[in-house]
């Protein structure tokens, strides 16, 4: 078993977790150790020291990754997104919440173990936002991370709760108990917005209805989005979100003036997306059916995040803004082509 320093990163197969595996692997620094629900493909499970095919509840299990592994400090990407977690909201519970707490307890048993602090960077989300209407929506405009913390999905409970449980673990954790150390969980959080990768489509979220429309496009296939063309949310390619997550996790503890940043890039309606596609994409043929549930959720999540915070304290800066994102990230890699930039 490998003993030298590791990271264990969960949810290791997902969108995220695929694009965060390359880029440590890449670097390096640390043994990987990867976790995922289903067996890790092949090539992802390879760019692992070790990979395992198990739940984030096992209480078998996760103690002994921390038993059998130096891990010092952990990714833990594993969830369940706001479109299922809505159809299973107690399914949603279990994993989002209850797979926190294990994977918090045995982080905060590590530190103690090890006489360090262990890193746990936590993906957030816009979806612990709820904005009451879209006139308030509108002027909130940029959300700050204090304000507007009503969700109305099962996603956005679990989510907000565990920022809370994150902040407990490294701030108060067993404050009567003889459980009580000097060493504790050093928990950040991202709050994401809705992602965009070139090599993956997310399954179960909401802001989905956009990486569907730029794959279908991509496809030749006709899309029927199920947002109203004027919906608006912020959103981020895969690349700057993977570089967020390690320039988070590689800042200085002292830097930090908050446990939860926001982190945003760019904000474009669907229909604005859709007309980017259109002048682009030859295949494009998009057209809308709202789905009134899904809608509703999107009516509540932020317009825009303020992510000053994030840049000030730890060099948030994405690379890919609107048109870039599309014409030098996702469109060129979907198609491995080349699209001009001032086409677009
Ligand atoms: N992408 C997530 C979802 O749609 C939101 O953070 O569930």
């Amino acid at each position: 078993m490998s003993k030298r320093h590791s990271v264990l990163v969960t949810g290791a197969g997902g969108e995220i977790g695929t694009g965060l595996i390359q880029r440590l692997s890449n670097e390096n620094a640390f043994d990987i150790i990867g976790l995922d629900l289903k067996g890790l493909d092949p090539e992802l499970a390879g760019l692992c020291t070790s990979s395992y095919t198990g739940d984030v509840l096992d209480t078998d299990l996760v103690p002994r990754l921390f038993l059998d592994h130096q891990i010092e400090a952990v990714f833990h990407l594993a969830a369940m997104l706001s479109s299922s977690g809505e159809r299973n909201p107690e399914r949603a519970f279990d994993v989002n919440v209850g797979g926190t707490m294990n994977l918090l307890k045995n982080a905060a048993e590590q530190a103690r173990y090890l006489e360090a602090n262990i890193r746990f960077i936590f993906p957030s989300t816009i979806a612990v936002y709820g904005l009451p209407d879209l006139s308030t929506k509108k002027r909130a405009a940029k959300v700050r991370e204090n304000d507007f913390l009503n969700p109305i999905t099962m996603y956005g409970v679990n989510k907000l709760s565990c920022e809370h449980l994150g902040y407990y673990y490294t701030h108060h954790y067993s404050a009567l108990s003889e459980k009580r150390s000097q060493w504790h969980v050093d928990f950040r959080a991202l709050r994401f917005p809705g992602l965009i990768s070139a090599h993956t489509l997310p399954s179960g979220g909401t802001s989905d209805y956009i990486p569907e429309m730029l794959y279908a496009a991509v496809a030749g296939k006709p899309y029927t989005c199920f947002a109203r063309p004027d919906t608006r949310i912020p959103l981020m390619t895969m690349p700057d979100a993977v570089e967020s997550i390690l320039r988070i996790f590689s800042a200085p503890f002292e830097s930090l003036g908050r446990t939860v940043y926001n982190v945003g890039a760019f904000a474009p309606s669907a229909e604005e997306v859709e007309n980017l596609l259109t002048e682009v994409l030859s295949g494009a043929d998009i057209s809308y059916e709202v789905n009134e549930s899904r809608q509703a959720f999107l009516d509540t999540w932020p317009e825009d995040v303020d992510d000053s915070a994030a840049q000030a304290d730890w060099g948030h800066a994405p690379q890919h803004k609107f048109k870039e994102a599309f014409a030098e990230y996702l469109i060129p890699a979907l198609t491995g082509t080349q699209t001009e930039p001032t086409h677009l």
